[in-house]
């Protein structure tokens, strides 16, 4: 999704920076033959398998898997939004980015759009805080804090506003800035009906701003104040910068008061977050009314050794839970801790530290379940072990969740402890789990699975060695032409090859971003993982054999198709005759 910035613009940027200064200046690379390597900044490990090649423009980790362009990285490594990281790259290549007209740049400006928007939010989050203090009747809204236990010092801690009743408080505040209807429209917090009138969407609520990682506002949430309004909360739509599956709030504050890589706790709600921190419990973050994603588990487990989840004692909150347990699985490793509490029926952290203060919620966090006995006590509700029948049932419930594991410490960690209720060693829990899964969980390098089950296809070797070697594809003449094969992936290769010869200069991570956010990236992920063995010095063989294959297939298809109807008595003389061509052509192009 690329909003209003071109795709032609993300492709030229891609081809002008050099992911590997973007990503040495974060994470200090070494040479190593022609490409880079690191220990990787995604997962945790002692030797670097995290490889940055300059000339394909893309970095891959054979640990992990982790796999990007410039523009990936800095949306994972730091952070940032798609518009952010595109900022951030075409600000290093002194580029400026062509907005397209009518949406957030106002004309003329070379000003970057999510400049303005953060500026905006600042100004808006100002403004709701100032109404806190100042609005005629601010009194009901601090009334209601107070109420709910928090002090005016709590409340500008966190920069607690108020948005007055009404619809049109928003733009009599900001109506003479330019474009700002349409930049408020944007940032979601006027709505725009069907004829064309906009009005407030934060209305006689208590505000809480939503800041990314730095600490920027970049979205606002909302409390009613009267119960009798609905919905309770909420939260500022999807825009440009504001991905809510992404962000957490209270991260910012918890990574400045922590020293970095100590505990966090996960919570539901942002007035939790506020009332923990108000009774000195200050490593709270929460979801914004969303699970918790996988995008969540890389940041925590970016920042953080402990990671606690902190869920109600509820059906659903049992629920949420399994399923933070499911999303956190394929990044478990020996360097972090996943745990799990459930509270008791009924509470909630702010009412957990409202009857028995920062103790009691302390004394919770010790009582919490590890990942492996809060997987294991869930599959014992399931399987009685002490039976036989039980034990194999185990080890099978288990199997959806062990595949989930990346190779590593945790896996036998969690083997061994479930080779605890069947009768078997932790190698051999492994051992079975890993017989039936296929024997790639076995290798030491997870994520570039050899798939030698895995026939290759000859469009899909086209398309592994022009993922590495673009240029390749200007080998191909008329590469339309294969469209006439029904082969799986020949549309893609064809527009593969037809992208590439109109971008010259374009390198692999330029490739995977023009993809971003389509149903093939999933695809391109999945090759570049693929270890094809075709080395280097063969590729231009080993490429033009495999398109000369596929053209001769096209006449074979062809041939087919005729020959078919022959044996039914239809053939025209021309279709006879160019039957006879095709018998030459493929005979011909017999090696
Ligand atoms: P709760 O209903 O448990 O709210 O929803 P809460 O956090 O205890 O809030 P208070 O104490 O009544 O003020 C849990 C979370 O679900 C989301 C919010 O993030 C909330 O904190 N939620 C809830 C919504 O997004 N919208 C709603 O209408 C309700
Ligand atoms: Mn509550």
């Amino acid at each position: 999704m690329s909003g209003n910035i071109p795709q032609t613009f993300i492709d030229e940027l891609l081809t002008r920076v050099d992911i590997v200064d973007i990503i040495d200046s974060r994470v200090t690379l070494k040479k190593a033959g022609k490409d880079y390597q690191a220990c990787c900044p995604f997962h945790s490990e002692k030797t670097p398998s995290f490889t940055v090649s300059q000339q394909k423009q893309f970095y891959y980790c054979f640990g992990c898997g982790a796999t990007g362009s410039a523009l990936g990285f800095l949306m994972d490594f730091d952070n940032m939004g798609f518009v952010e990281a595109v900022e951030e790259l075409a600000k290093t290549a002194a580029m400026v980015i062509p907005y397209q007209h009518g949406k957030a740049a106002s004309a003329g400006s070379t000003q970057s759009s999510s400049v303005n928007y953060y500026e905006l939010l600042a100004k808006v989050a100002n403004y709701y805080e100032y109404q806190l203090r100042h609005h005629a009747g601010k009194q009901l809204a601090i009334d209601y804090l107070k109420q709910r236990g928090l002090t005016g010092e709590i409340a500008k801690e966190f920069e607690l506003g108020y948005a007055p009743p009404g619809w049109a408080n928003l733009m009599s505040a900001f109506g003479k800035e330019k474009n700002a209807q349409g930049h408020l429209i944007e940032m979601g917090l006027l709505v725009q009906k069907d004829n064309g009138q906009v009005y407030d969407r934060f209305r006689d609520r208590i505000m809480f701003p939503i800041r990314d990682r730095r600490g920027r506002a970049i979205a606002f949430g909302g409390r009613v104040i009267n119960p009798e309004n609905t919905p309770k909360y909420l939260n500022s739509p999807e825009t440009p910068v504001f991905h809510k599956g992404k962000e957490l709030y209270g991260l910012h504050k918890v990574l400045k008061s922590l020293p970095a890589k100590q505990q966090v706790i996960v919570v539901e709600g942002y007035m939790d977050v506020v009332s923990l921190a108000h009774a000195g419990v200050d490593n709270a973050v929460a979801t914004l009314g969303t699970a918790v994603s996988e995008s969540h588990v890389h940041t925590l487990v970016k920042h953080f050794d402990e990671v606690i989840y902190c869920f109600d004692g509820d059906a659903a909150g049992k629920k949420a839970g399994l399923r933070a347990m499911e999303t956190s699985l394929s990044q478990v490793n020996k360097s972090v801790a996943f745990r799990f509490m459930f509270l008791p029926q009924g509470e909630d952290p702010d009412s957990i530290v409202k009857s028995g203060g920062a103790e009691r919620f302390h004394q919770m966090v010790k009582e919490s379940l590890s990942l492996s006995d809060f997987l294991i006590s869930e599959l014992l509700g399931k399987a009685d072990y002490r039976a036989l029948d039980g034990q194999a049932r185990l080890l099978e419930m288990a199997r959806p969740y062990i595949e989930k594991i990346p190779n590593g410490g945790y896996l036998q960690l969690i083997s061994s402890e479930l080779s605890k209720y069947v009768n078997m060693d932790g190698e051999h829990v492994m051992g079975q789990l890993a017989a039936k899964s296929g024997a790639t969980r076995m290798s030491n390098r997870p994520s570039r699975q050899s798939t030698a089950d895995e026939k290759p296809s000859m469009v899909r070797l086209a398309i592994a060695m022009l993922l590495e070697e673009p240029s390749l594809a200007n080998q191909v003449e008329q590469p339309q032409r294969l469209l006439e094969l029904n082969l799986a992936g020949v549309k893609f290769l064809v527009e593969l090859l037809v992208f590439i010869q109109e971008s010259p200069n374009i390198n692999t991570g330029a490739i995977l971003e023009h993809w971003r956010d389509t149903p093939q990236v999933r695809h391109l992920h999945k090759i570049l993982r693929w270890e094809h063995h075709v080395p280097e010095q063969g590729f231009a063989t080993e490429f033009i054999g495999s398109i000369n294959l596929l053209q001769r297939q096209i006449l074979e298809q062809a041939l087919n198709e005729l020959l078919q109807r022959s044996k039914q008595g239809k053939l025209t003389s021309m279709e006879k005759q160019k039957m006879n061509e095709l018998i030459g052509l493929c005979q011909g192009k017999e090696l």
